[in-house]
């Protein structure tokens, strides 16, 4: 009984992701060079996204911020480029794990969280897809994701512990270290509700070791977010 509720709500879960993911498709027109999030929502937009390549021949362009993505996003025949031949993007749509006041972001629940903060950095739209469950007041609840370089994760975890965080190695199911595309490791940072983000992010980026962290700031432009009640778009 317990499961099938379970079952229940996941799947109206999976029904608002794909509501926010075919108002992020009509974002794209033709020629765009678009970038590809990851994430399952991210993932329902590449579907629809490479469906459109695929059967009504969308002339667009893309970067993936992940291996997986751009793997599903050559199944449907998207072209792909890279920063070499343009130095932009259009659009760039991927998911969040927390979406606060004025778009302040946690990503990197997937751990593609380097690749997405490089992606979005090139983009001149960046769009977020969510359900509602999403929303939050303040950032935090979500443990942060930080990636490491390997050999400096216990100075790291260290440093975290000072700033009030609980940081734990993020592993695969067989328990080994989960690795980044990059090769480097991925502290999940619990037990602190973030009250001031952008100090915060100037804080690990001076952590020498960590790579690259999940608050994504002064980023997202617009937040598709598909509640029970309909679609609500926000902006900054
Ligand atoms: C991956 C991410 C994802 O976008 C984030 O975890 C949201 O995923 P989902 O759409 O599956 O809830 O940041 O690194």
């Amino acid at each position: 009984m317990e499961a099938m509720a379970g079952k229940s709500a996941q799947d109206e879960q999976t029904r608002l992701k794909q509501k926010a993911a075919e108002r992020a498709l009509e974002l794209v027109e033709p020629g765009m060079t678009v970038g590809l999030g990851s994430g399952s929502t991210a993932t329902l937009w590449i579907k629809l996204l490479g469906e459109k390549v695929r059967s009504q021949g969308l002339k667009i362009r893309a970067i993936a911020s992940s291996d997986d993505s751009e793997k599903l996003g050559r199944s449907y025949g998207i072209p792909f480029t890279n920063f070499d031949e343009v130095s932009s993007l259009d659009l760039t749509v991927d998911g969040a794990d927390e979406v606060a006041p004025g778009l302040a972001l946690i990503k990197g629940g997937g751990g593609k969280l380097l690749r997405e903060k490089i992606v979005a950095s090139a983009s001149k739209r960046f769009v977020i897809v969510a359900d509602g469950s999403k929303q939050v007041e303040k950032l935090g609840k979500f443990p942060l994701p930080v990636e490491v370089i390997q050999m400096a994760e216990p100075l790291v975890s260290r440093e975290l512990r000072e700033l009030g965080f609980t940081p734990t190695i993020r592993t695969n199911q067989d328990g080994s270290r989960y690795i980044t595309d990059e090769g480097n490791l991925i502290l999940d940072c619990s037990g602190m509700l973030i009250d001031d983000p952008r100090a915060l992010a100037a804080k690990l980026d001076a952590i020498v070791g960590v790579v690259e962290h999940g608050l994504f700031l002064g980023m997202a432009k617009m937040a598709l977010i598909a509640e029970e009640g309909g679609l609500v778009e926000r902006t900054t």
